[in-house]
Parts: C-alpha cells; sequence; structure tokens
C-alpha cells in the first residue's frame, strides 16, 4: 500500500471511470492526488471519494485544452502540497464520423483535448518537477485508436497517434532530466458495455447503424484473446507501476493492456475456436465505479435487469 508514498499526482480526466480509478489507486499507494476534471461536479466527487476512505486528494476544474488552466492546476498542487511527481492525462473528447463529412470544429476539438492536452499537461508538469527536483513519471492513456485505422474515427486516431509519439519524443527530451513518460494502451473497456452501449448490450448483434465502422459487442469480444474487456482497474494498476519507481528504467514505452487484441495475428479471431456469448459475458459484469464495484446497473440502465 506504500508504493507511491511521499508523492505527489495529478490525474488530468477524473470521472469515475478510468481517470477516478486511477486517481484512487494511486492515493491507495499513498500518492497526494489532484484530481482535475472539466466538469467540476466530476472532480469534486473524485476527490471526496478517495478522502471519505482515509487517503489525501482535493479536486479541481480545469479544462485541460487551456495553457492557463493547466498552469493554475500545476500550480495549486505544487502549493498545497509543495512538489510534484506523477502526472496521468487522459482528458478529452472523440468525435465520430467519416472523412467526407468531418467537421472543422470536431477535428480541432479532438486534436486540442487529446494532442495538445498531452503538451500542456507534459509541458507544466515537467517544469514543476524540474522545480522541485523531482525524478518524475508522466503517463498518457492512449486507445487502440493511436495503432490502428478506424472507419469514422479519423480525428480521433489522428489526436492519439499523435499524442503517442509526442510522448515518445517527450520521454527522449526529458530522459536527461530523470523525468520518464510512458504511455498505457487500452481497447475498448468493459464500462463501455454499462456507459455508452448501454441499451444495447444485450443485443448481440447490435450495430450502429449510422456508423460504416462499427462492429456488434460480439464482434468485439471474438477478438480478444484473453477473452475479456480490460477494467478500469487493469488501467490503475498499471499506472501505479508506471507511476512507481519500479519502472524507474522505462520510458518512451508503450504498455498494451488489451487482452492481447494488439498482438494477434490480425484475422484469426479468439472467439472462433473459444465461444463466449456477450450476453453472458454482460450478465456477469459487475459496475465499478473508482473501481469499486456497485449495484448500479438498475440505475443506470433505467430498468430492471436480470442477472441470473
Ligand atoms: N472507454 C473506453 O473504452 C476507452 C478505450 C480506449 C481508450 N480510452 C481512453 O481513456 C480515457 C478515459 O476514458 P473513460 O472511458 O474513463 O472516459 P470518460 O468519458 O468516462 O472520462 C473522461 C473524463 O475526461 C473529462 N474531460 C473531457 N474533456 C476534458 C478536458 N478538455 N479537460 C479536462 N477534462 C476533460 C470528462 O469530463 C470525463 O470526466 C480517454 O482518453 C479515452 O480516449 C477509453
Amino acid at each position: 500500500m506504500d508504493r507511491l508514498k511521499n508523492k505527489v499526482a495529478i490525474v488530468f480526466g477524473a470521472g469515475p471511470n478510468i481517470g477516478g480509478t486511477i486517481a484512487h489507486f494511486l492515493a491507495r499507494e499513498g500518492a497526494r492526488v489532484c484530481v482535475t476534471d472539466v466538469k467540476e461536479e466530476a472532480a469534486a466527487a473524485a476527490a471526496d471519494f478517495i478522502r471519505e476512505r482515509g487517503w489525501e486528494a482535493f479536486g479541481m476544474a480545469g479544462d485541460a485544452r487551456r495553457d492557463e488552466d493547466v498552469g493554475r492546476i500545476v500550480a495549486a498542487t505544487v502549493e498545497r502540497y509543495g512538489r510534484l511527481d506523477i502526472v496521468v492525462n487522459m482528458a478529452g473528447r472523440v468525435h465520430w464520423d467519416d472523412v467526407l463529412n468531418m467537421k472543422r470544429d470536431d477535428w480541432d476539438d479532438s486534436v486540442a483535448s487529446f494532442a495538445t492536452a498531452g503538451l500542456l499537461a507534459t509541458q507544466h508538469g515537467a517544469r514543476a518537477m524540474l522545480a522541485c527536483g523531482a525524478r518524475g513519471s508522466i503517463i498518457h492513456v492512449m486507445s487502440t485508436a493511436a495503432h490502428f485505422g478506424e472507419a469514422d474515427g479519423a480525428s480521433y486516431c489522428a489526436a492519439k497517434a499523435g499524442l503517442l509519439n509526442f510522448a515518445r519524443s517527450a520521454a527522449m527530451d526529458l530522459a536527461h532530466h530523470g523525468i520518464r513518460v510512458n504511455t498505457i494502451t487500452p481497447c475498448s473497456m468493459e464500462h463501455q458495455l454499462w456507459t455508452t452501449m448501454r441499451d444495447e448490450m444485450f443485443d448481440p448483434n447490435w450495430v450502429q447503424p449510422e456508423r460504416r465502422g462499427f462492429y456488434s459487442r460480439q464482434e468485439y469480444l471474438d477478438q480478444l484473446p484473453l477473452r475479456r474487456f480490460p477494467r478500469a482497474a487493469d488501467l490503475a494498476w498499471a499506472a501505479v507501476f508506471l507511476a512507481s519507481d519500479e519502472s524507474s528504467c522505462m520510458t518512451g514505452s508503450d504498455m498494451a493492456v488489451d487482452a492481447g487484441l494488439r498482438h494477434k495475428y490480425p484475422t484469426w479471431t479468439p472467439g472462433k475456436h473459444d465461444p463466449l456469448d456477450i450476453n453472458d459475458y454482460a450478465r456477469a459484469t459487475r459496475v465499478t465505479r473508482y473501481g469499486e464495484e456497485q449495484e448500479l446497473l438498475t440505475e443506470l440502465l433505467g430498468q430492471p435487469i436480470d442477472r441470473s
């Protein structure tokens, strides 16, 4: 429980899924954490959750795309806790559209909210680490979109791929200061089953009609060698490792937390040999917030769910 004792962290994008879970796990390992989000209530809820369990955190609202907001958040964290050792960034918004119809504003927002936010978190974070003499760790949460082309996902793919190679370059720039920059790549997460996909989660053949590049949940599950989706806690354990001195010889690297998806032979479909029904999978899924299991399925779906 003390892997991050005496360290101070900032998490950009602190909703109850990936960001809030990472913040929770960092705090549980002894870090004092600033949780920040463009939504004030999301930042406050994550900080309250952590403090209620006896760990140290405070929440701050701010837009990770804005230079002055990121500078203000970093300065407030250093003022409050006296140093900065860890920055975790995953803020951003996804816009789906094909190249022919893509709106320029959506493109700009994707690039600003993922790639530019990554630059600002790294730049302000590294300057603060240098000022306090910390050999810090900066972590960016990626997506398979950083590694593959996805129909209807050009702006998201471009933004995440840009952020990935930015992170590698920043790792080279900051290496001689002892500051490390690494990335974590999840594929589609288990919580997608009960958040964006919630109305369709019990329909294995569901395909979003307006999106040519989409696929059913069953098709996605069939591609996963470990026969499961990653959970926010899986990413949070990876973040704890990359934030800690246990990974002190790692920089510029990307950890795939994707049930083997990125490393499998593309035309091999594990589900053909090891079938698993998405209905059964979804029924067995436990909803988590900040990495803790909740009994919220009924509330989230707006109707009772038979999970027998
Ligand atoms: N959910 C998935 O299946 C999945 C898969 C691969 C990668 N990812 C990546 O993981 C990260 C988090 O995913 P999640 O599922 O927890 O998403 P989420 O939507 O639950 O959380 C994202 C949080 O970021 C905040 N945010 C958005 N724009 C912001 C900004 N400009 N400034 C500050 N905060 C901002 C949102 O308010 C939200 O609380 C994202 O970078 C996403 O691209 C998610």
